[in-house]
C-alpha cells in the first residue's frame, strides 16, 4: 500500500467519454477460489487486480493452487480439486478484504488442515463470529481473538459434515463461506438467507458444474448444495464492477451537460439497486444493450446528467445496494429534498463504520445530514452543496471514493484525507475518472 496521499477535486466543466470499469471484486475472488478447487485449469480474463483480490489469488497459492498471470491479462488457475488443498506454511494475510477472509474461512473449514489468517487494522476490528458460528457445526475448530476478531486459526475435521444453517442477517459473505465448506461435506448443505443477497457464489457454483437447488422462503431463499462434486475448469470474463460504475455515474449525474458510458457492466439484479434507486431520484441511466456471461447479466450503460430529488429508500433494498450507500448519501447531498436510507445497521461493520463516516463527509461539507437509529437522512438543497471539507476514510476505498466525486459537485474543492486504499477496489480510479474530465490533483 503506497503512503497517504492527499488529494483535492474540483468541479470540472463536464464528464463525457466512454469508459470501462475494472472486472466485479465478488465475483473476482470466487473465481480464483473456485478455480483452485477444480481440478485442471481454469482461465480468467477481466480478473479485478485490486489488492483484495491479490490477497485471495497468494491465498490460495499458498494453499497449493498454481496461478500466474499471462502477457495478455488472463489469469490461469491449476487447481488442486475439492480437498486438495495443500496446509499453507504461514499466516495468511486478507489485507483490507472481509470478502476473502470469510469466504477463505468458509474454504478452509472443511479441509484436513490447519492455518492462520490475519488482515490489515480495519479487517482487524471487523467480526467474524458470524462465520466461526455456522462453520464450527461442520466439525471445524476456530479460534480468534475476542469479539470473533482476527487473527484466527482455523483447524478442518477429517470429514467434514454437511451444515444446515439461517442466516441472522442478510449476508452473501456468510451464505457463501457455508456453501463453500459445504463443497467438501459428504452430503447436503442448506442455508436460508431472510432476504436475498447477492448470488455470485450460487451463479458460480454451477457455472464450475456443481449442483445448486435455490428455492424462494419466507421473503428470502433457501439454497441446497450437494457436497463433494468434481468441478470442472472453466474459462470466464469477469464483468465490470457495478460497485464501481457508482462513481462515474454518480459524478455524471452531478456535474451539468455530462454524458458517459460504461460499457461491460455487470447487471445482477442483486447488485443493481442504486440503479433502481437513482432512477427513482429522477436520473436519466439507460441500459444500451445486455448480455449473459458465466451465469451473469452484464450490460452497457449510458448516463446523462440529472436534476435528482430526494427519496425514502427502503430497508429492503439494502441487500441490493449495500457497498453503494456512501455514494447514494452523495447523489442525494447534491438532490432537492430529503433523502432516508432505512435500515443501514450492516453498515457499521463494514471496512469503516459507514453510517458515522458518511454522514462526516457530508457534514464536514456543509451539507444537514441526521443518524435516526439505523436511518441515513440526507437534507438535499438542489444547490450544489458548499464542499470545502476534508473527508476522513477510515481505510475505507468506498469514502475515499464518494469523496473524490462529492468534491466534482461542491462550490469549493473537497479534500480527501488517504486515497491509497482506492486500490483495493478500483486501481485506476483517478486516472479513469481524469479520462472523463474529472479534475483530481493533490491538496
Ligand atoms: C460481498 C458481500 C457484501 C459486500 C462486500 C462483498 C461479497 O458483504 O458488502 O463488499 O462478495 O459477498 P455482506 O454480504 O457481508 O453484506
Amino acid at each position: 500500500m503506497q503512503a497517504t496521499r492527499l488529494l483535492a477535486s474540483r468541479a470540472p466543466n463536464r464528464l463525457s467519454g466512454s469508459i470501462r470499469v475494472p472486472g466485479d471484486k465478488s465475483i473476482s475472488h470466487r473465481a480464483l477460489m473456485l478455480g483452485a478447487l477444480a481440478v485442471g485449469e481454469t482461465r480468467i480474463s477481466g480478473l479485478l487486480e485490486g489488492e483484495d483480490v491479490l490477497r485471495t489469488a497468494a491465498a490460495m497459492r499458498a494453499l497449493g493452487a498454481e496461478i500466474i498471470r499471462d502477457q495478455e491479462g488472463t489469469w490461469h488457475i491449476a487447481g488442486r480439486g475439492i480437498g486438495g488443498l495443500a496446509e499453507p506454511d504461514d499466516v495468511l494475510d486478507m489485507g483490507n478484504s472481509g470478502t476473502a477472509a470469510r469466504l477463505l474461512c468458509g474454504i478452509l473449514a472443511s479441509h484436513p488442515l490447519f492455518a492462520v489468517m490475519t488482515g490489515d487494522a480495519s479487517l482487524r476490528r471487523r467480526p467474524m463470529g458470524r462465520v466461526i458460528e455456522p462453520l464450527t457445526q461442520c466439525g471445524a475448530r476456530l479460534a480468534s481473538r475476542m469479539g470473533g476478531r482476527l487473527p484466527l486459526a482455523v483447524e478442518g475435521p477429517r470429514q467434514a459434515l454437511p451444515l444446515d444453517y439461517r442466516l441472522p442477517v442478510p449476508s452473501a459473505q456468510v451464505k457463501s463461506a457455508v456453501l463453500l465448506a459445504g463443497l467438501n461435506a459428504r452430503g447436503e448443505t442448506r442455508v436460508e438467507e431472510p432476504a436475498p443477497t447477492r448470488d455470485h457464489t450460487e451463479n458460480m457454483l454451477r457455472h464450475f458444474g456443481a449442483h445448486i437447488h435455490v428455492e424462494p422462503a419466507e421473503g428470502g431463499r433457501v439454497i441446497t448444495l450437494t457436497g463433494q462434486p468434481e468441478l470442472s475448469p472453466t474459462d470466464l470474463t469477469v464483468p465490470g464492477d457495478p460497485s464501481s460504475a457508482a462513481f462515474p455515474i454518480v459524478g455524471s449525474l452531478l456535474v451539468p451537460g455530462s454524458e458517459i458510458r460504461i460499457e461491460g457492466v455487470g447487471l445482477n439484479p442483486l447488485r443493481t439497486g442504486l440503479f433502481a434507486t437513482l432512477r427513482e431520484m429522477g436520473a436519466d441511466l439507460a441500459v444500451a444493450r445486455q448480455w449473459i456471461e458465466a451465469g451473469e447479466l452484464v450490460g452497457d450503460l449510458t448516463i446523462r446528467h440529472s436534476a435528482l430529488k430526494g427519496i425514502d429508500v427502503a430497508a429492503a433494498r439494502a441487500p441490493t445496494m449495500i457497498d453503494e450507500y456512501p455514494i447514494l448519501a452523495v447523489a442525494a447531498a447534491a438532490a432537492a429534498g430529503l433523502t432516508r436510507m432505512r435500515g443501514l445497521a450492516e453498515l457499521r461493520v463494514k471496512e469503516s463504520d459507514r453510517l458515522a463516516a458518511a454522514a462526516s463527509m457530508l457534514s464536514a461539507n456543509g451539507v444537514r445530514v441526521d443518524i435516526e437509529g439505523d436511518d441515513l437522512i440526507v437534507h438535499g438543497s438542489g444547490h450544489p452543496p458548499r464542499g470545502g471539507g476534508t473527508v476522513v476514510t477510515h481505510m475505507d476505498h468506498r469514502l475515499a471514493m464518494s469523496g473524490l466525486v462529492l468534491g466534482l459537485a461542491t462550490e469549493q474543492p473537497v479534500v480527501v484525507d488517504d486515497t491509497s486504499f482506492i486500490d483495493t477496489s478500483f486501481p485506476g480510479f483517478v486516472a479513469l475518472m481524469a479520462s472523463i474530465g474529472a479534475n483530481f490533483r493533490p491538496a
